[in-house]
């Protein structure tokens, strides 16, 4: 399968991982490059610059396909040493980042001279149309079904899709609900280029998370996310669990006057206990709505395999059976 994102990044299928904190290592990484789509390495997982660039080279050493790595820009009140960051991604010899969170405006100097190519993440189609207008290279629009930040507008990727294609004039890809060949079919369709995956990835045998987290996704059907932060403008989406429950209850309780303060203990430290000791129900971990449509856990060559070799299929004989 050929499209503009398979030329832009030089990769062989147009499927990206997105980048997930404490997911998004070395192992992961490389399994989906060598696959043939776009893994990401998630920068601010590594606690320093210096670590980042070490990871960078653990992933040159186990893959020699291109991949990116992901820069979250997080409403944080220190902000991680960005520039550091990108130094380390230069150093490195990455020549794909995706940035998240907020505008990369103000790095994109900084990305563009060191050959950088930027594909920003982003849900909503201002928020792309700013991204094309001060150079991303690409984007990725993540609709509502997404794990992780699904922003405050609510468009689900059968509307945000064909919204972006009316509008974009750089390439995009479609995140958010992906798992499977019908869906990269429909993206392809809505005028996507090509999709990015979160929590299907992270049911992978490569992924390096405790095998609780893969079990859970693997059990958990479309109904078992849930919506938090959103009374803080940091709507996020979330596998259902104790903590989370405690945390809906909290933000119904204290309505618009909710500090992050009377929920800091549920959502923040929480990623190192479930991703690598496997305590599910240590706070709020993000998962996505696809959740109910993943029943197994495959290598990243299996899972990108079965979606291509299926796409094709779907498009040589359903569709096409359809004229
Ligand atoms: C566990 C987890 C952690 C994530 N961490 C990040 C992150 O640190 N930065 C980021 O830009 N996106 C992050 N995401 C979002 C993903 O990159 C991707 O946009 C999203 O998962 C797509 O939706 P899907 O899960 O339905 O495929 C995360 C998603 C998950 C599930």
């Amino acid at each position: 399968m050929r499209t503009q994102i398979t030329e832009l990044f030089q990769i062989e299928h147009p499927v990206i991982q997105g980048g997930m904190h404490y997911v998004g290592l070395a192992e992961l990484a490389s399994a989906v490059s060598n696959a043939g789509g776009l893994g990401m390495i998630t920068a601010l997982t590594l606690p320093t610059p210096d670590d980042l660039l070490k990871e960078i080279k653990r992933c040159h050493d186990m893959t020699d396909k291109p991949f990116g790595v992901n820069l979250t820009f997080l409403p944080a009140f220190t902000a991680p040493p960005y520039p550091e960051y990108i130094k380390a991604i230069a150093d490195g010899g990455v020549k794909i980042v995706e940035t998240a969170g907020r505008s990369p405006e103000a790095y994109l100097p900084a990305l563009k001279e060191a050959g950088i190519k930027v594909i920003h993440k982003c849900t909503s189609v201002r928020h792309s149309l700013k991204a094309e207008r001060i150079g991303c290279d690409a984007v990725s629009v993540d609709g509502f079904e997404c794990g992780g930040h699904p922003g405050e507008d609510d468009i689900p990727n059968l509307v945000l899709l064909p919204r972006a294609a009316e509008e974009l004039s750089i390439p995009f890809v479609a995140s958010g609900g992906i798992g499977n060949a019908q869906q990269l079919v429909a993206a392809l369709a809505l005028g996507a280029d090509g999709i990015n995956m979160g929590t299907r990835f992270i049911a992978t045998k490569e992924a390096p998370v405790h095998q609780n987290v893969k079990d859970a996704i693997v059990a958990a059907s479309e109904l078992d996310t849930r919506l938090v932060m959103r009374p803080l403008r940091n709507t996020e989406r979330v596998m259902a669990n104790p903590a989370v429950d405690k945390i809906v209850q909290i933000e119904k309780e204290k309505g618009a006057d909710l500090g992050i303060e009377d929920i800091i203990e549920l959502v923040a430290g929480v990623y190192p206990r479930v991703m690598q000791e496997g305590e599910m129900d240590a706070g709020a971990w993000s998962c996505g709505m696809v959740a109910g449509l993943i029943n197994d856990v495959p290598t990243c060559k299996e899972l990108i395999d079965r979606i291509v070799g299926e796409a094709e299929k779907i498009i040589t004989g359903r569709l096409t059976s359809f004229l």
